[in-house]
C-alpha cells in the first residue's frame, strides 16, 4: 500500500485476528493499516428520488443514475428536471413566498431554520456516509466537515432570522427579502453548499429553488426529507436534480428574483450574460488558484501540514485550494523534501474507511480534466512527484501529486485544475512573492505562513483574495463571510456579509 525505502520491509502484523498498523521507519518494519469501514447498515436509501416540490415528490420523464465514483456501482435514479419541472418548482415557490413564508412572523421562521439544524444532527452519521458514497470524499472529512458546518450554518442563520433589523449593516432600514431565488450548487460540497445557500436565504425570509449536481444528488434529498419532517410550510424549499440545462432554466426564470451560484468560472461567465438587462440580483462563487505562501522563518513542519491540507483536502476538490505553492527559496529543498515524504504517508482509497485520507475522483469527466493537464506540466518540462500508493482497480481515482521546476506560464500554475495537483514556484523576496501570487485571473483565497506578524499583515493587504488565512488552510466558520474576487466571483457567504445578499 505505502510507498517503502528499499531498506523498509513490510510487515503483517496479526493481533485479534486482524491485521494491525503502523509505520515504522527507525525500525525499518512497515506495518499495513487495517480497514476500518464505516458500516451502511444505518442509512436509508431508495432507488428512486423525484423531485421535492410544493411538499410534494413530482416524478419527471426523464431520470439518470448517481453513481458512486470509487466502484462505479449506481446508487440511485434521480429525476431529471425538465423546463416544464422548474417552472412548476418556481411557481410553487411564489406561491409560498406570497401566500405563508412572507407572512410568517421572523421568530417563527427562525424556529423551522432551528428544527432543520437539530433533525440534521440527529442523522449526522447517515448524511456523512451517503455524502461519502455520492461523491467519493473520505468519510472523516464528511463527518468533521462537510455535515457538522452545514449544521453550523442552519443554526447560525436561525439565530438571525429574527434579528436582521439589529444587524449593524441594517440600522434605520427595513431588510426586505427578494422573493424567490435560485440556487445552483456544484457536486465537491454538496450538503456544505445547499447550506450555505437554504439557510440565509430562509433567514431573511425568501422561498427557495435549488439543483443539486448532477453527480451528488442524494445529501440534497435527504435534505429535502428532513425538510418534510420538520413541517417546513410547502413550496418554501423546492429541492430539484438535473444538468446544466436544468440549471439556466432556473437562471432565466423570469420570477427567479435572485441566482446564487456556485461552480465554474465558464459557467458563472454564461449566468452573467443571461441576467445582463435584468434586475435580478446574483451572487457567484466561482473558481481559484490559490497562493500558499511559506517564508522562510516559517515553523516548517507545520506550514508543511498546511499545504498538504490545503491541496489534498477532498481529492483538491476545493475552489479555495492552495493549488500554487510559493516557498522562499532559501527552505525550498527541506520543504520539497518534507513533502515527498508527507506525500507517501496519505491513504489513498476506500472513501468509506476511517483511514483514508484521499478518496474517490468524484467524476471519469473530472478525472480526464486532471490528467489533461497533469499532461501539460509534464509536456511544459515540469518536474512530477506522486505519491507510491496502490490505486483501487474499479472507480476514479488519481495519486496525490506535485510539479517542482513550474514557471508562472506553465498551465499547471495558471489553471484550476481541481484535483489532488500541486505546482511548487518559488521566490526571493516579500515583494516577488505577493507580485506572483497576484498574477492569476482568480481571487479567492491565499495563505501566508511567517512567524512574523508584520509580514502577515502586509501579505494580508496586498493579497487580491477575498480570504487569506495566516499559519493556517482552510479554515470555516458560519460567521465568517467567504468568497472572491475578479474571475472567482463576487457576492459573499456566510456572516452577516452573506445576509445582506438575501435582502433588498
Ligand atoms: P459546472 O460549473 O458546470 O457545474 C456547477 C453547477 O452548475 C452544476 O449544478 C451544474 O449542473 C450547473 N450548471 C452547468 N451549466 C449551467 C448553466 N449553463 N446554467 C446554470 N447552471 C449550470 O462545473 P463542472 O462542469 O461540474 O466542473 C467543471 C470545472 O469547474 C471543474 O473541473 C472545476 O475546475 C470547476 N468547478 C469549480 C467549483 C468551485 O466551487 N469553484 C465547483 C465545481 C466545479
Ligand atoms: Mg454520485
Amino acid at each position: 500500500m505505502h510507498h517503502v525505502k528499499s531498506e523498509i520491509k513490510t510487515k503483517k502484523i496479526s493481533s485479534n485476528g486482524k491485521s494491525s498498523i503502523q509505520r515504522e521507519k527507525n525500525s525499518g518494519v512497515v506495518w499495513e493499516y487495517s480497514k476500518s469501514i464505516e458500516s451502511k447498515d444505518h442509512i436509508n436509501l431508495k432507488s428512486k428520488y423525484e423531485l421535492f416540490i410544493g411538499g410534494k415528490r413530482v416524478k419527471t420523464k426523464k431520470y439518470f443514475n448517481t453513481v458512486n465514483p470509487s466502484n462505479e456501482e449506481v446508487i440511485a435514479k434521480i429525476s431529471y428536471a425538465s423546463k416544464e419541472d422548474v417552472n412548476k418548482a418556481v411557481l410553487s415557490a411564489e406561491k409560498a413566498y406570497n401566500k405563508v413564508w412572507s407572512m410568517t412572523p421572523p421568530k417563527e421562521k427562525a424556529k423551522y431554520i432551528f428544527r432543520i439544524a437539530r433533525m440534521m444532527q440527529e442523522k449526522a452519521r447517515e448524511l456523512a456516509v451517503i455524502e461519502s458514497m455520492d461523491g467519493g470524499k473520505p468519510i472523516k472529512e464528511s463527518k468533521s466537515l462537510d455535515v457538522p458546518l452545514a449544521i453550523a450554518h442552519f443554526f447560525y442563520y436561525a439565530g438571525w432570522a429574527d434579528k436582521l433589523a439589529y444587524a449593524k449593516q441594517f440600522l434605520g432600514k427595513k431588510p426586505e427579502p427578494i422573493g424567490v431565488v435560485g440556487q445552483i450548487i456544484p457536486w465537491n460540497f454538496p450538503l456544505l453548499m445547499a447550506a450555505w445557500k437554504i439557510a440565509p436565504a430562509l433567514a431573511c425570509g425568501n422561498t427557495v429553488v435549488i439543483k443539486s449536481a448532477e453527480t451528488t444528488p442524494l445529501t440534497l434529498y435527504k435534505l429535502a426529507e428532513i425538510i418534510e419532517e420538520a413541517g417546513l410550510p410547502e413550496g418554501v424549499v423546492n429541492i430539484i436534480s438535473g444538468d446544466g440545462e436544468t440549471g439556466s432554466y432556473i437562471v432565466n426564470h423570469p420570477k427567479v428574483r435572485k441566482i446564487a451560484f456556485t461552480g465554474s468560472t465558464e459557467v458563472g461567465k454564461i449566468i452573467m450574460r443571461s441576467v445582463a438587462g435584468t434586475d435580478k440580483k446574483v451572487t457567484l462563487e466561482l473558481g481559484g488558484k490559490a497562493a500558499n505562501i511559506i517564508f522562510d522563518d516559517a515553523p516548517v513542519d507545520q506550514a508543511v501540514e498546511g499545504i498538504i491540507n490545503g491541496i489534498y483536502f477532498n481529492q483538491g476538490h476545493v475552489c479555495c485550494a492552495g493549488s500554487r505553492l510559493f516557498v522562499q527559496e532559501s527552505i525550498a529543498d527541506t520543504v520539497i523534501k518534507k513533502l515527498k515524504r508527507r506525500i507517501n504517508t496519505l491513504k489513498v482509497g476506500d472513501p468509506l474507511d476511517k483511514n483514508t485520507d484521499v478518496g474517490a475522483i468524484n467524476s471519469r469527466m473530472q478525472l480526464n480534466k486532471i490528467k489533461k493537464l497533469v499532461q501539460s506540466g509534464i509536456d511544459d518540462g515540469c518536474r512530477i512527484y506522486q505519491s507510491a500508493s496502490t490505486l483501487p482497480g474499479k472507480g476514479y481515482w488519481f495519486k496525490p501529486t506535485f510539479f517542482t521546476d513550474v514557471s508562472q506560464s506553465n498551465r499547471i500554475a495558471q489553471e484550476e485544475i481541481f484535483g489532488p495537483v500541486l505546482s511548487v514556484l518559488t521566490f526571493r523576496t516579500p515583494k516577488e512573492a505577493i507580485e506572483k501570487a497576484n498574477n492569476t485571473p482568480y481571487g479567492l483565497s491565499a495563505g501566508v505562513w511567517t512567524d512574523k506578524g508584520s509580514k502577515i499583515f502586509k501579505v494580508l493587504n496586498e493579497m487580491k483574495a477575498g480570504v487569506v488565512w495566516s499559519n493556517t488552510y482552510n479554515k470555516f466558520n458560519p460567521a465568517s463571510p467567504f468568497g472572491g474576487y475578479k474571475e472567482s466571483g463576487f457576492g459573499r457567504e456566510g456572516g452577516l456579509h452573506g445576509l445582506l445578499e438575501y435582502l433588498k
